[in-house]
């Protein structure tokens, strides 16, 4: 199981890299245009800090200009950077052109199991379904992970990741993972959310207390 960072704060990055546990991290534009900072600068910082597949997404809608954008942030970015490109015809297109040449792609915004089984034809290395925006609608975005799972346990040779996006809360990570998906991107909140509990927070106030206690008796 994967863990991603899904941001374009630097600084995040580091806080959870610090953990131990950060197996890599998703930007998108609009991450980026959040962050307010140079998109080229951004990712090269990020992947400076985690050493797993840092995705950078391309903003063409045709076949060449992916290919083109692609080639040209695989050249002028670090070596673990993959290239994010969106579930279109032409970014299936892409995707097969990039990946034969040994690039790693990540396809983004799917919303159904056919674009999801397309995308691993292509030879995506990581397929990104998005479920919060699928709740969004009304849909049951799990519903997707666990189809798409199913079809690729029908499947053992698919090498394909499935990598479970626009995660919103900890049951969205919790049940991806029961799924078996392979990978999860999330907020840095998330992140902190996941390794939250009142019950830690008052045993450890607890036994740093009690221990005052020994050492105060000279027992320590
Ligand atoms: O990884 C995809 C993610 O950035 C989208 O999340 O919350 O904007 O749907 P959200």
């Amino acid at each position: 199981m994967e863990f991603f960072l899904d941001t374009a704060e630097v600084e995040e990055v580091r806080e959870i890299a610090a953990w131990g546990i950060l197996d890599g991290v998703t930007t998108n534009p609009s991450l980026i245009k959040k962050s307010g900072r140079d998109f080229k600068q951004v990712v090269s910082e990020i992947a400076e800090l985690c050493d797993g597949p840092i995705s950078a997404e391309v903003t063409s809608l045709d076949t060449d200009g992916m290919v083109r954008e692609g080639l040209e942030l695989k050249e002028t970015l670090p070596p673990n950077v993959i290239i994010k490109v969106p579930c279109t015809p032409e970014g299936l297109a892409a995707t097969k052109i990039l990946s034969d040449q040994g690039i790693g792609v990540n396809v983004t915004l799917i919303f159904n199991a056919s674009q999801a089984i397309m995308a691993a034809k292509a030879g995506a290395m990581y397929v990104s379904p998005f479920i919060g925006r699928l709740d969004d609608t009304g849909a049951d975005g799990m519903e997707l992970i666990a189809e798409i799972m199913r079809i690729w346990d029908n499947y053992p040779t698919i090498e394909t990741k499935v990598l479970a996006a626009s995660i919103r809360h900890p049951m969205h990570m919790l049940q991806a993972m029961q799924m078996g998906a392979h990978t999860a991107t999330m907020p840095t909140k998330i992140f902190r959310q996941l390794m939250k509990h009142p019950l830690t927070d008052s045993g450890i106030s607890q036994f740093l207390s009690d221990w005052a206690e020994v050492e105060a008796a000279g027992n320590a």
